[in-house]
């Protein structure tokens, strides 16, 4: 099998933008696809940054949004909410492929998104949304946090329906856009910044730098 990542040679500006967009989306969609979980960065109210691991549920390249599920208690919620912006790295592995982005966030607790993705929300991973205490609550023992009688089984669809209270979406409508594919025949970056504009929808500018 030759490099997954050989197609990309001849390609430009333009088609760099839309192959990131294009695989964020197939990344949502595929627990399989190397951009399926990405790290989501953010600024905490001390002013350290702060970094974790999210599963990417989806993606919309007009509108330049990332989407990522999480408990209203958690602590990115109350930070995101003091201070919006964000960065998400992804890479793929498998194509040697890096993206790396950055926008305003926007924490939805109610609302039509909101209950969309709740219901697109698998049964199973609703647990979480059960846990009766806030995560990152000390504990002084390991504990699951799950109620008692679900400690050891999955919720049933009726009973899952309890964890909505605690369900966050966090919408993040994306600004800059940097690529980069490691390449041996020499590495390939591009940095695009979104342009708003009063008379249209805006354009991303922007293009090679050095590696
Ligand atoms: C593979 C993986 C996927 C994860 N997906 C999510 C997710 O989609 N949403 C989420 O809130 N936390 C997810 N987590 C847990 C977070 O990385 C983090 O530990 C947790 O959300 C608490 O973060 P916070 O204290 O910054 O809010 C995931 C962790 C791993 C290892």
């Amino acid at each position: 099998m030759g490099n997954p990542g050989e197609h990309y040679q001849g390609y430009g500006p333009q088609a760099w933008l839309a192959h990131a967009w294009s695989s964020l989306a197939r990344g949502a969609l595929s627990a399989r696809h190397g951009f399926h979980v990405g790290q989501l960065a953010s600024v905490a109210s001390d002013g350290e940054p702060r970094v974790r691991t999210v599963v990417l549920r989806e993606v919309s390249s007009e509108a330049r949004q990332l989407i990522c599920h999480t408990d209203r208690r958690a602590g990115k919620c109350a930070e995101l909410m003091a201070r919006p912006r964000v960065g998400w790295h992804f890479y793929d592995a498998r194509h040697k492929l890096q993206l790396r982005l950055q926008g305003d966030a926007n924490v939805h607790l109610d609302g039509p998104l909101w209950r969309r993705r709740w219901q697109a929300s698998a049964v199973g991973s609703r647990r979480c949304y059960l846990a009766v205490d806030a995560p990152g609550t000390p504990q002084a023992a390991w504990d699951s946090g799950f109620p008692a009688a679900l400690r050891d089984r999955r919720p049933e669809a009726a009973e899952s329906e309890a964890g909505q209270v605690n369900f966050a979406v966090v919408v993040c409508e994306i600004d800059r856009l940097e690529v980069l594919w490691l390449s041996a025949q020499g590495h390939r970056r591009l940095r695009f910044t979104w342009v708003p504009s009063t008379e249209g929808p805006g354009r991303w500018d922007g293009g090679w730098v050095t590696p």
